[in-house]
């Protein structure tokens, strides 16, 4: 509904006033009355009004100074001059300083009303433009004072963050970008991202980004150095209208303490199981010769308990070559001795050795090959990973079941896969098995001894000879490993 217009009528003649009045208020109109100029102009500093309709010959203070008043403290309010017929000219006069139109006595009702329904609308017209210009106003003021407020909040960060637009062009950044990527020069205006990130990788996945090759909401954490530095960038699509991915946001922490506190840690424990190692071995190596009686005779008792004892020695060094092994990965050191490996071969020695393990628990184990291929590797180290993955499936069968392994030659890569049919694991802790000292708590394989080394080596050395490795489980069904390693290309055969 239209808002109620409200007309002033000032005019010294009561009669024009009266007949205003009824018109004006039978058509919808408020209306407010004014004998004089004066009244006139005290009625608009007090009320709310709209359209003024205005006699110019009146005592007190004649209409053209009304006029000139209300031009100038209400120019939006149209202004309609009254004029008998002898004053046409000062009407138009009136119209040039600004009155809206003029109307002439004795009123035609009907032009009367048509003058005063126009005066109406260009009013509301312009009451409208005004409501939407002051809202304009507030919206960019809001706009600025929250792009302010961000602007404080991204520059006080220590974390350094950069957003680059659909083009790769790095559009804002903040003081802590600068000083973790040890940038001293200014950036002005979009700058390409790689004239900024000295870091391949991270171009490549902004890039990957960008280009919507990575999937919505997901994260990509990597490590990237920068002088001395060793940074962490977390980077995310930044998405527009309709989820179209309109540029990239990365968050850069500089993660060089832990690295070092890392390393420090890594040194320690290598040292300490360096220095546990070789005592161990002999303690081993007299033990063995103890219950071999060739210290003499034994009772059987003390058999027994050198035999626990000797068993105890065996996990022990287990765990400190396992630790030895992940220092080793960590340190890039662990294949040095690599040649033409029969994958094959090694995996039936594995599985040989295993099956006395099997059978004990009621699991069967079966292999199956296709399209053999030698790759290029350290035995001892491929020995490990099947030892692992296959001591894990028997380990974490603990009703039985079946132990499946298959070796394919896919192109340029052999396949093998190690299925079991044991407890499985839960979707929730997949990403985590491969994790240093990880182990997933199940009640029904509470018992089974480890330290959670044992997928931390086999992903590291599969790595290590430029390969993958990848699972897929379901809970109460079993889990499979699959692992992809190169193979010697012919050429390379030759
Ligand atoms: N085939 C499997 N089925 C079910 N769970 C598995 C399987 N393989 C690994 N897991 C889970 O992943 C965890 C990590 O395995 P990992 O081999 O690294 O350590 P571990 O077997 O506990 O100890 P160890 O270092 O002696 O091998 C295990 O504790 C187990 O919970
Ligand atoms: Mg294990």
């Amino acid at each position: 509904m239209d808002e109620m217009i409200n007309i002033l009528v000032v005019d010294d003649e009561k009669v024009v006033r009266d007949g205003c009045q009824r018109v004006l208020t039978g058509k919808g109109y408020s209306v407010l009355t004014a004998e004089n100029g004066r009244e006139g102009i005290d009625l608009l500093a007090r009320e709310a009004v709209d359209i003024i309709l205005l006699d110019l010959k009146m005592p007190v203070m004649s209409g053209e100074e009304v006029l000139e008043k209300t031009s100038e403290r209400y120019p939006d309010i149209p202004v309609i001059i009254i004029t008998g017929h002898g004053t046409i000219d000062t009407a138009v006069e009136c119209m040039k300083k600004g009155a809206y139109d003029f109307i002439t006595k004795p009123f035609q009702i009907d032009e009367f009303l048509l003058t005063i329904n126009r005066a109406a609308d260009n009013r509301r017209l312009t009451k409208k433009a005004r409501q939407f210009q002051e809202e304009n106003v507030r919206n960019l003021y809001d706009l600025n004072l929250e792009k302010s407020r961000i602007r404080t909040i991204v520059n006080c960060m220590a974390n350094g963050v950069m957003v680059t637009n659909r083009n790769l062009e790095v559009v804002l950044h903040n003081p802590a970008l600068m000083r973790l990527l040890e940038i001293s020069r200014e950036i002005e205006g979009p700058t390409p991202v790689t004239q900024i990130v000295n870091s391949e990788s991270l171009a490549t996945t902004l890039k990957q980004i960008q280009s919507g090759e990575t999937s919505t909401g997901e994260f990509i954490s990597q490590e990237i150095k920068a002088g001395k530095n060793t940074l962490r960038a977390i980077s995310v699509p930044a998405l527009g209208p309709d989820d179209v991915v309109v540029g990239t946001v990365t968050v850069l922490e500089n993660i060089t303490p832990f690295k070092q506190l890392d390393e420090m840690k890594s040194d320690f424990v290598n040292m300490v199981a360096h220095e546990l190692r070789s005592p161990l071995v002999s303690i081993r190596q007299q033990n063995s010769v103890l219950l071999e009686g060739l210290a003499g005779p034994l009772l059987e008792k003390q058999k027994e308990f050198l035999g626990m004892g000797l068993t105890k020695i065996d996990q022990l060094l287990e765990l400190i070559n396992d630790l030895l092994d992940i220092a080793r990965i960590e340190a890039g050191m662990h294949v040095q001795h690599q040649i033409s490996t029969d994958i094959g071969k090694i995996i039936e020695d594995t599985l040989a050795l295993m099956e006395s393990r099997a059978q004990e628990k009621g699991i069967s184990l079966t292999y199956t090959c296709n399209g053999l291929k030698p790759i290029y590797a350290d035995p001892k180290s491929i020995e490990e990973i099947f030892d692992n993955l296959m001591t894990n499936a028997i380990n974490y069968s603990p009703g039985g079941g079946q132990v499946s392994v298959s070796a394919n030659g896919l192109g340029e890569y052999m396949e093998i896969r190690i299925a079991d049919t044991g407890v499985g694991i839960d979707p929730e802790e997949l990403p985590k098995i491969f994790d240093k000292f990880y182990r997933v708590k199940h009640p029904e394989t509470r018992e089974v001894m480890g330290t959670g080394l044992g997928l931390a080596i086999v992903k590291g050395v599969i790595e290590a000879h430029q390969g993958t490795i990848d699972v897929e489980s379901t809970l109460g069904k079993g889990t499979v490993f699959r692992i992809l390693l190169p193979v010697i290309l012919s050429d390379k055969n030759a």
